[in-house]
């Protein structure tokens, strides 16, 4: 335990002021509802069919009704609104049109070179109607898959919003992935076309995405790739590729909108999970409803807001928070191209200042970072604006909330710890503005949601770690796993109909949740989630590798860094040489997020008499735990191994 634990223990909480609560969203629905405090409001909402009936009246516009709030005839494949006719699109942005929000700022776009540009509601339509009717001319249509890769661009959520416009589905791909993952994620998904840009900035240094996307589309079905011309970078185009400026030049500002089925797809988004390959997470339109009210009532969202998130597109966080929630909500966004840190430590606190940010929504991993920076860099800007803050993607340990509530917040922001992931599309577990906080703890699921935590025979348990499930579906659920039915149906749910997350939480006597971290084989690094077997895979796909096992280690700044223990081939020489083409391999196979921090040469790795190696024992090895009964191993002098050259080899690169 830390000395932050220590001191603040499970008693120290935060209250929100009296003003917070009496303008909160959330306060105005249940005094319109006669809902008199948050226990009711949690009591009525675990009528879930009720509670999104309800509260869809004030977020979606319907071209046509829905007849059932949810149907549960198919679990685990749940379907919610049917036979509604709905498009997020026109939430986002045609709805817009012909009221006061049309000509308001939608994005606020910063290079990372420092240029501004504001883009009103009605700029973002237009654009978006013209690529629109752009895609259209290349023949994509409702149902087709697009794949975009691309920088933190304006032109990344108009793509995306176009796409959805014609009913075509996206499949953003992070921009930080390799050509290879690139490559993998197009073949998986069938795309026939491709969006995406020139080159982009990235601390200084221009990152050339055509010429990776040119490799990734080699022996692929990609027909056309459309470039958007950004870094002004000479780039070779090919038959089949053509500019964005061209493709739009002649298109109209006008674009009708596919009138789509509640429960057809708008996106697939990769996601890594426990083996080598993949998942493709597919939401659907209405998977909006959950956007909207969570950005409403969480972070409290209301037309004067100048909002900002500071994840990137490619993720989850992205297209909910970023593209699909903020428009909908009609409010402002702010939206950055570069790096945190760029060109000095106090770039985001510097653009909260100059912006006007008056809520803003960032990782663990970047606040401590920026706590290693050294206080003085936080009290350069007048940050006054802010009235919420909020957090994503990793658990917050309390030193860092602590820091983040009074350095950035100056004790005046109640911090809200959300806690969700791909596949539930928008917050599950995350405070109300209005309730009380506990620094590490991302409180009680939200209104509409159920969660517990369940011991090994799936009984709920309190104040004991165990398996983190949610006990009822919810409308921005992922529908299935793009040509994985099976695995979605397997994978996530049980006998029991709970949905497993995958994360160890623990639930106190108050039943604040307090989620530790991943329970399965997957890395989360820097608030990035990636799979052990991924990484693997790319490591024995070298030439020199014969087995490998990668391990997260536990990391002051990221969260967890990257260890692997690698087994080479026979008659292959081990060294520095060898351990940076092996980084490099990764980073070209995945990219560079999944690149090991330290690589140790074995010559076993513990294993099952099956041959399965065991990472849990390699694990316990690496950070000097117990190892525990290792008499059933095939080999257990392989962990002997494994002690000593990490005592010895302390390799970090
Ligand atoms: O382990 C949890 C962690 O991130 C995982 C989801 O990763 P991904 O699908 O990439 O989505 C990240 C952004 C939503 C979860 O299984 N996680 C996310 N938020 C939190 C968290 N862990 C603790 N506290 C959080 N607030």
């Amino acid at each position: 335990m830390s000395n932050v634990d220590v001191l603040l223990g499970e008693k120290r909480t935060f209250y929100p002021s009296k003003e917070i609560v009496e303008n909160s969203n959330v306060k105005q629905w249940m005094d319109a509802h006669d809902i008199p405090d948050i226990e009711n409001l949690y009591q009525r909402s675990k009528d879930i069919e009720w509670f999104w009936g309800e509260v869809e009246k004030d977020l979606l516009t319907w071209y046509s009704p829905y007849d059932k709030v949810l149907d549960r005839s198919d679990a685990p494949f749940y379907h919610w609104f049917t036979k509604g006719k709905y498009n997020i699109v026109h939430d986002a942005l045609d709805r817009h049109i012909g009221t006061p929000t049309e000509h308001k700022v939608a994005y606020i776009f910063e290079s990372e070179q420092g240029n501004v540009t504001e883009l009103t509601y009605r700029d973002v339509y237009n654009e978006v109607n013209r690529l629109a009717n752009g895609l259209k001319r290349l023949g994509v249509g409702k149902g087709d898959r697009v794949a975009l890769y691309m920088p933190m661009i304006p032109a990344l959520p108009i793509a995306m919003l176009a796409c959805a416009r014609i009913g075509a589905v996206h499949s953003v791909v992070f921009s930080g992935f390799s050509s290879r993952a690139l490559h993998d994620r197009i073949q998986d998904s069938g795309a026939k076309v491709l969006i995406t840009a020139d080159a982009f900035w990235r601390k200084g240094k221009v990152i050339n995405l055509k010429v990776l996307a040119d490799e990734a589309v080699k022996d692929s079905g990609i027909e056309h790739t459309i470039c958007y011309q950004w870094a002004q970078y000479d780039v070779p185009m090919r038959k089949r590729d053509i500019w964005w400026h061209d493709l739009v030049a002649d298109q109209p500002h006008e674009c009708e909108t596919e009138i789509m089925d509640s429960e057809d797809p708008l996106f697939i988004l990769y996601t890594s999970g426990t083996t080598g390959k993949p998942k493709g997470v597919v939401h659907v339109h209405t998977y909006s409803v959950g956007l909207a009210l969570t950005l409403k009532w969480v972070f409290d969202l209301k037309p004067g807001d100048v909002w900002w998130c500071s994840a990137d597109i490619g993720w989850i966080t992205g297209h909910s928070y970023i593209v699909y929630g903020p428009l909908m909500l009609g409010v402002t966004s702010v939206l950055y191209e570069g790096a945190p840190a760029h060109p000095e430590p106090n770039r985001l606190w510097e653009m909260i200042a100059r912006h006007g940010i008056t809520v803003f929504y960032t990782s663990p991993t970047s606040i401590r970072m920026h706590m290693r920076f050294g206080d003085e860099w936080a009290k350069k800007d007048d940050m006054s604006s802010l009235r919420l803050l909020g957090t994503v993607g990793e658990p917050i340990n309390p030193e860092a909330w602590m820091w983040y509530y009074e350095n950035i917040g100056k004790s005046r922001c109640p911090i809200m710890d959300t806690w969700w992931q791909t596949e539930t599309g928008c917050f599950v577990i995350s405070p109300l503005p209005i309730m009380s906080l506990k620094p590490g703890s991302a409180t009680r699921p939200l209104p509409g949601f159920n969660a517990e935590v369940h011991d090994p025979e799936g009984r709920f348990v309190v104040n004991k770690g165990g398996s983190l499930v949610l006990t009822s579906p919810w409308p921005s659920m992922l529908r299935t796993l793009y040509n994985e039915s099976e695995r979605y149906a397997q994978h996530y749910w049980n006998k029991n109909g709970d949905f497993l997350t995958g994360d160890i939480a623990r639930v106190d006597s108050d039943g604040y949740f307090w989620v530790q971290g991943r329970g399965d084989d997957v890395l989360n690094v820097s608030g990035h989630r990636i799979g052990n077997s991924e990484i693997e895979s790319a490591l024995v796909s070298h030439s020199s590798v014969s087995e490998a096992a990668v391990i997260g280690r536990p990391d002051d700044i990221k969260g967890e860094s990257i260890a692997a223990f690698v087994v080479l081939r026979m008659g292959v020489e081990s060294g520095d040489e060898l351990r940076n083409t092996l980084r490099n391999h990764v980073g070209e196979e995945i990219g560079k997020i999944a690149r090991p921090d330290i690589i140790y040469f074995v010559n076993d790795l513990p294993k099952t008499r099956s041959g399965k190696i065991m990472r849990r024992v390699v694990r316990s090895a690496l950070i000097s735990q117990e190892v525990g009964d290792i008499s059933t191993l095939a080999n257990p002098e392989a962990v002997k191994e494994i002690e000593n050259v990490v005592k010895h080899n302390n390799y970090y690169s």
